[in-house]
């Protein structure tokens, strides 16, 4: 169900295959793992009662020394993740917002008419680019559950993982792509060489590709260790990058930060002989990236106060006889309650937007997910944000919760309560 993974996916460094039957290797040449958060469940894995889980997984931190990718020392069996996959892109306010200043973007240098997006979960960041003028779209996505709400949408979906074969069915019926789009999914693929190489199939010398990933930089500063899960394989610094790309038809021609999911980088790539010049941004990117061990080991020492911090936080609320909900069923959510061991008695429910993942459980507990639309009636007195991403429009969508008392603790990325 899982393989281990010991060599860095972006430079290679680690040790070499043979390196176990090699009575001379030293060790001196391998990933060091700085954060292990021992044996979970896998985060996204909301079940009904009675349906079954797949299973525990270990997730430890690795750091490669030379380029400072992050990278999980486990690799899941894809197919245990994704066949049945209840993540949707959350149609908020914000998601809205960050289309729309995407697609800005993308049409800086040359007109965008036709877009493909690997993992394109529900369609709705293609739904939205068609209202915002693209002309042709298709997704690619391996779980079926969610290709099947993007045709419901309009929006023509292959159910596969990104393999050559789906490039090449893809580049039958788009001959000219203009952009490919993979937004939060190359950090969820293991053979990084393999996907540039099925990407190249996509790609003419005009088309751009654009790969928004969350930044490992943003990651450590703000300590956001809960996006450290199964599905997320790397934690991606622009170094390991250049190190990826060096010996390949693809460079990284700019670089741009947007906030969504707390931070994240898009990366511009283009073909080796497109005319378009590399940007500014990718050496002010590279200059200004730290990312070096010591930042990663201090990373996790926080990540473990922060754990330590929230459960005696809650503990010390319920002592006080306070009701303590969760608000967002997120993967996050997950990360958090699993590795501070609380249970049903401590975090009452977790209140959801998403109707896919309402009456399952969080993995690993049996902590409710409830719909979201009890939580004013409910009236819980803290509530503690698990999609802290979101933030903003949580408080305004909460106020009159708040106007009653109501109190949100936001664990990230230091605990604090709003
Ligand atoms: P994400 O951070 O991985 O996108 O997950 C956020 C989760 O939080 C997702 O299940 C939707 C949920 N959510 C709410 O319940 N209320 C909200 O206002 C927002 C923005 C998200």
């Amino acid at each position: 169900m899982y393989k281990t993974h010991q060599t860095c996916r972006a430079c290679g460094y680690g040790p070499p295959p043979s390196a176990i039957y090699s009575k001379c290797d030293d060790g001196k040449q391998k990933l060091l793992s700085v954060l292990d958060l021992g044996v979970l469940p896998l985060p996204n894995a909301f079940r009904k009662a009675g349906e079954p889980r797949p299973g525990h997984y270990p997730i430890e931190l690795l750091v490669c020394p030379r380029c400072k990718l992050g990278q999980l020392s486990a690799v899941v069996d894809p197919e245990v993740l994704y066949s049945n996959y209840p993540y949707v892109t959350s149609p908020s306010h914000m998601m809205q917002d960050h289309f729309r200043a995407l697609w800005k973007r993308v049409n800086l240098e040359r007109k965008i008419e036709t877009v493909v997006e690997i993992g394109s979960n529900d369609g709705l960041c293609l739904e939205s680019l068609v209202h915002m003028g693209a002309q042709r779209v298709m997704g690619i996505d391996p779980a079926s559950n969610l290709a099947e709400l993007a045709q419901a949408r309009g929006v023509i979906t292959l159910t596969s993982v990104f393999d050559r074969k789906a490039a090449d069915m893809v580049s039958a019926a788009m001959p000219a792509i203009d952009l490919v789009l993979a937004r939060h999914v190359f950090c969820h693929v293991d053979d990084w060489e393999d996907f540039i190489h099925n990407l190249l199939w996509l790609c003419s010398r005009e088309t751009l590709v654009c790969i928004e990933v969350p930044y490992a930089q943003n990651t450590i500063d703000e300590c956001q260790w809960d996006q450290i899960y199964a599905e997320h394989l790397s934690y991606l610094t622009l170094r390991s990058m250049e190190y990826l790309l060096d010996c390949s038809p693809l460079r990284l021609q700019a670089v741009q930060s947007f906030p969504i999911h707390g931070g994240a980088i898009a990366l511009f790539l283009r073909r080796n002989d497109s005319e378009v010049k590399r940007h500014d941004s990718v050496q002010a990117y590279l200059d200004a990236e730290r990312c070096a061990l010591s930042d990663w080991e201090r990373f996790a020492l926080v990540a473990r106060d922060q754990i330590t911090n929230l459960k005696l936080l809650v503990r010390d609320l319920r002592d006080q006889g306070k009701s303590v909900v969760g608000y967002g069923a997120s993967a996050k959510s997950t990360m958090w309650i699993n590795c501070m061991g609380l249970n049903e008695k401590d975090i009452g429910c977790v209140y959801d937007t998403t109707p896919q993942k309402w009456y399952t459980t969080i993995p690993g507990t049996k902590i409710p997910v409830v719909p979201h639309g009890s939580f004013y009636a409910d009236k819980p007195d803290y509530a503690i944000v698990w999609a802290w991403n979101f933030l903003p429009e949580i408080l305004e969508k909460e106020t009159r919760w708040r106007q009653d008392g109501g109190k949100f603790i936001v664990p990230v990325p230091e605990i604090k309560m709003l």
